[in-house]
């Protein structure tokens, strides 16, 4: 297993430039952004400044556009296709207006679909800044068109995953169910900030547990360049993997990273810390900051979900477990290297709007769409590790999350939590809950049927 303890790659750089005599570059400075965790704790909002006013956007690792709602904006039901009022796309009454730093990308647009729906729009250049760090000339999408996709706060999306799945589109390209395809790829903003030069290649995520009778809390840490204030324990390092089931006419012909896959050793599980199973067959996944569900192998799934007290029953409308929302949840963990990561027990139930609670983890196979399965792990999965995102060396590394500095908000490792079926999600969005978020650019509409 190899275990690197991060910080001594930030400590190194920094000793070096000053053994060379000069002053502390500007290579060597990070920052920590703290979140903002909305819809009870399953989104993840970050402010953003682009050219003159600041947003909040969701933290997306599973896509690479940087999008803001444009001024004026048009929302469509994503079911009818009929114009809806701007607001019933729950985007923040806060939307962009030109600035004097705006300039149009010539001969592109945007256009991206997500799992949660469609945004397409303008390719602009616009300065953006981010905990600080400043660059200018980024290209972004300014979405004059989108599905409802907010959660109340935020006004679009940082993407965070690689370069080859970024949505610029030729002008000319006028199908929105055709945006997986003919892509002009572009350097998202990370990439940006990193070749001019201002940030380290890598960032990190730490994200919070949030209380469960509100809606909107801390969630977390984002940390470019650096890692974030809480305490872990050791880092186990994974390369980043081409995703094995996306065929090459997404990536413009050209074999490329595309999500933060690796391949995962297994999983444990059981209902109890004395009796627990493991499952040592080998899958690939991708980390998805902006997927709330984990969908992950079926031989995992089905046997965990079996594991709640009293059991998860499959609902095949949704694709989703239904489990009572004060279930004693199972111990499950995902063994990474060979390092095991519990999760709590409170993040493998998920309450929706109608009290209805499902289990956070569904199986890949059954929301397969258009011949692709993909395992997705989600924010039940990040809510208890840092994560640390690295595209200079194309590894990622996970470390326990032991300690946020504020008092104990911060996941403890394995626990029977349960919710209590009062709480958490009683204002979740709609009865048409997108199940696969922003992370995956799969179309899957799935409401619960209950
Ligand atoms: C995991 O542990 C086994 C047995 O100790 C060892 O053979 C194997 O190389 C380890 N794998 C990794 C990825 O460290
Ligand atoms: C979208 O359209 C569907 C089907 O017509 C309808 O059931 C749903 O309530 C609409 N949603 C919104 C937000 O308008
Ligand atoms: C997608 O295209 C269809 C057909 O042109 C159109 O009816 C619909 O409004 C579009 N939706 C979005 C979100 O762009
Ligand atoms: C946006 O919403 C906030 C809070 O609901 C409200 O105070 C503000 O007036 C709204 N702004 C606009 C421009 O509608
Ligand atoms: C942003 O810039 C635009 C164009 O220069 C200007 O009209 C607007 O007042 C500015 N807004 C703020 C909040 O500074
Ligand atoms: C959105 O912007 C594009 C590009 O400028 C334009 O072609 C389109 O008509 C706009 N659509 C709406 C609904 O504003
Ligand atoms: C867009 O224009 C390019 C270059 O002229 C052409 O090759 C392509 O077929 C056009 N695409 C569409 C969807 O019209
Ligand atoms: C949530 O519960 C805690 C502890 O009981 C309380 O301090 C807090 O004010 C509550 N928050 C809301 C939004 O009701
Ligand atoms: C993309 O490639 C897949 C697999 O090779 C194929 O099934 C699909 O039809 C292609 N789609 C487009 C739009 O070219
Ligand atoms: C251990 O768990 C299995 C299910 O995985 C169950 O069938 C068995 O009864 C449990 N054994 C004990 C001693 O609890
Ligand atoms: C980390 O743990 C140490 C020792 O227990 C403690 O002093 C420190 O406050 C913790 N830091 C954070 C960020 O939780």
């Amino acid at each position: 297993m190899r275990v690197l303890p991060l910080c001594t790659i930030a400590a190194g750089s920094i000793a070096l430039s000053r053994a060379n005599g000069s002053p502390l570059n500007r290579r060597d400075s990070s920052t920590t952004i703290p979140l903002v965790a909305t819809q009870f704790g399953t989104v993840f909002d970050v402010p953003v400044t682009i050219g003159n006013q600041t947003f909040q956007l969701l933290v997306d690792t599973g896509s690479s556009d940087t999008y803001v709602m444009n001024t004026g904006f048009t929302c469509i039901n994503g079911t009818s296709n009929l114009v809806i009022p701007q607001a019933d796309c729950l985007y923040s009454n806060k939307t962009y207006h030109t600035s004097s730093t705006y300039r149009p990308v010539q001969n592109e647009m945007f256009g991206i679909q997500y799992g949660a729906g469609l945004a397409s729009g303008i390719l602009a250049y616009e300065d953006v800044k981010v905990g600080g760090i400043a660059v200018q000339s980024q290209k972004i999408g300014i979405a004059n068109i989108s599905n409802p996709m907010g959660d109340g706060v935020n006004s679009g999306l940082l993407g965070l995953a690689y370069p080859s799945i970024t949505s610029a589109h030729p002008a000319n390209h006028t199908s929105n169910e055709t945006y997986w395809f003919d892509r002009l790829p572009y350097n998202p903003l990370l990439y940006t900030m990193h070749k001019k030069g201002i940030v380290e290649p890598y960032f990190s995520l730490a994200l919070a547990h949030t209380p469960q009778n509100e809606s909107t809390a801390f969630g977390g840490y984002l940390t470019l360049g650096g890692l974030p204030p809480v305490n872990h324990s050791e880092f186990t390092t994974v390369p980043v993997e081409f995703t094995k089931n996306i065929p090459l006419n997404y990536t413009s012909g050209k074999r490329a990273r595309t999500y933060w896959s690796t391949t995962l050793t297994g999983g444990i599980y059981g209902s109890s810390m004395n009796n627990l199973t493991t499952n040592l067959t080998p899958f690939q996944a991708f980390i998805d900051s902006g997927n709330y569900i984990s969908f992950l192998p079926s031989a995992i799934v089905d046997s965990v979900n079996s594991l709640f007290s009293p059991p998860a029953t499959y609902d095949a409308a949704s694709g989703m477990y239904i489990v009572d929302c004060s279930a004693k949840a199972p111990q499950f963990g995902l063994i990474i290297n060979n390092a095991t990561f519990w999760h709590n027990g409170e993040d493998l139930i998920y309450q929706t709007s109608e009290g209805v609670c499902v289990s956070s983890l569904a199986s890949s196979e059954s929301v397969s769409i258009g011949g692709l399965t993909l395992n997705i792990i989600g924010v039940p999965f990040l809510k208890n590790v840092v994560a640390v995102f690295d595209f200079g060396n194309n590894e990622m590394r996970f470390a326990k999350l032991l300690e946020f500095g504020d008092g104990g908000l911060g996941g403890v490792g394995a626990g029977n939590g349960s919710v209590s079926s009062t709480s958490a999600g009683s204002s979740m969005l709609s009865t048409s809950t997108p199940w696969i978020g922003f992370g995956m650019a799969l179309f899957a509409s799935m409401v619960l049927s209950s």
